[in-house]
């Protein structure tokens, strides 16, 4: 008998040893990630681009915010080594993204209740979070229909179960609070309830700040852990207003999870620039929590990329600059409002009449229009408007030119389906 290297070294050089992968299938490309490629490449000039969650401003450009280019090149300046920096957070980040996200008056940071680590954008601060979860015991992350289309696979990743309990209520395009309440009335210690701060990804519809108390309540009866994810900070009704999830929570609950990205309310999408701030009953746990965190991050990436997180703390460490910033955010914010209020106006001539008149009142980039992922595909091809197949837009690629058109497609895909059903 030969030794097995000799079986296997002579059968593959026959071809017949299988790749050492071939367990692995192929996968589809990311449904959100995949959308920028498909629209990069369709050359129809009148094409609209409702897809990835970036904002553009009415020229259609996802500007470098000025402060964030002022900012930028001041640390290009001042940067003399790419020596590694502390694994925390660089100098003047993590504090001042706890302040931003809890509120200058908060007695939190001053306490020791606090762990905060910088992390590779939102996403990372959630892969953390996961790390963390799965290392304390918790059994279940529970979220509300429909969330992100990668909150799901992060948690799952983490080694976590996922439940999914009801949130979007799609007849009003409002929460459905009784069916929400209800279901997170019956989490206990074993779970986590993950939440999203103001935008809700991918439908725009927030808890109102009654909801949120009440919600908040049940966390604190049930004992189970709230994790936020916050990733549109600012783009609702202003930072104070939207971080009102956040501080409602944290003066209520002993414990909370907080991931936070810099992507949107920054633009610093590329840079990977974010977040996880967790909070402990006490100092000791709180000093507890981010050693596992900073453990965790060793043991997934060993530390956050620099250079997006020295932007954000030179512009949060001059007041002049965070002014600046503040009030760009806030045009923004109105902005995208200016784009939702154009898009209802425009439906509402059609004969979609004030059927989808929601997306008036709801928040941030998002909303999510009631098309089956067959009309997607039909929006795209026939009429070369871009969307997530869920039917979620991103309002930012509306604009005053292009609104009427986007009108007329959406009501003629919606009206050719209702009339072929009541054929
Ligand atoms: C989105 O939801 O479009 C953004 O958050 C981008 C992403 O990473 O999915």
């Amino acid at each position: 008998m030969q030794p097995p290297f000799v079986r296997r070294a002579s059968s593959f050089f026959a071809g017949e040893t299988p790749p050492l992968f071939a367990n692995l299938p192929l996968l589809p490309a990311d449904p959100i990630l995949d959308l920028g490629r498909v629209f990069a490449i369709d050359n129809r000039p009148h094409k609209i681009n409702l897809g990835i969650g970036v904002y553009l401003d009415e020229q259609g450009v996802t500007p470098i915010m000025a402060a964030v280019a002022e900012a930028e090149a001041r640390v290009e300046t001042a940067e003399d080594t790419k020596a590694y920096l502390p694994p925390r957070s660089v100098p003047g980040f993590a504090d001042n993204i706890a302040r931003l996200a809890l509120g200058q008056d908060s007695d939190l940071p001053g306490s020791g209740r606090l762990g905060v680590i910088q992390t590779p954008g939102g996403c990372g601060a959630l892969g953390v979070s996961g790390g963390l979860m799965r290392r304390s015991g918790i059994k279940t992350v529970v979220m509300g229909t429909p969330t992100w289309s990668n909150h799901r696979p992060v948690y799952t990743a983490a080694g976590l179960a996922v439940r999914m309990i009801p949130y979007l209520d799609r007849a009003t395009g409002g929460v459905d609070f009784a069916g929400y309440r209800a279901a997170v009335e019956q989490l206990g210690p074993d779970d986590v309830l993950l939440l999203h701060g103001a935008c809700h990804n991918p439908t725009g519809v927030d808890l109102s700040p009654e909801q949120i108390d009440i919600i908040a309540d049940i966390a604190a009866a049930r004992g189970f852990l709230p994790m936020i994810d916050t990733a549109y900070h600012g783009l609702a009704h202003g930072l104070d207003a939207d971080a009102y999830i956040l501080r409602s929570f944290a003066q209520r609950v002993p414990e909370l999870l907080i991931s936070y990205s810099c992507s949107k309310n920054f633009g610093l999408y590329r840079e990977r620039t974010g977040a996880l701030i967790a909070i402990g009953k006490s100092p000791d746990r709180a000093a507890v929590l981010e050693s596992h965190m900073l453990d965790l991050a060793r043991e997934f990436y060993s530390m956050a990329p620099a250079h997006g997180a020295l932007i954000v703390a030179d512009i949060l460490g001059s007041p002049e600059l965070e002014a600046n910033w503040r009030s760009e955010l806030a045009t923004m914010q109105r902005s995208i409002q200016a784009r939702r209020n154009l898009l209802a106006d425009a439906l509402e001539k059609t004969e979609v009449g004030d059927s989808l008149s929601y997306v008036r009142d709801q928040n941030g980039m998002f909303s999510l229009l009631p098309l089956s992922p067959e009309q997607t595909q039909r929006m795209r091809d026939t009429h070369a408007v871009h969307m997530a197949a869920s039917g979620r837009i991103n309002v930012c690629g509306i604009r005053a030119d292009n609104v009427d058109y986007l009108a007329g497609a959406l009501a003629s895909t919606m009206i050719e389906d209702r009339e072929m059903l009541s054929a």
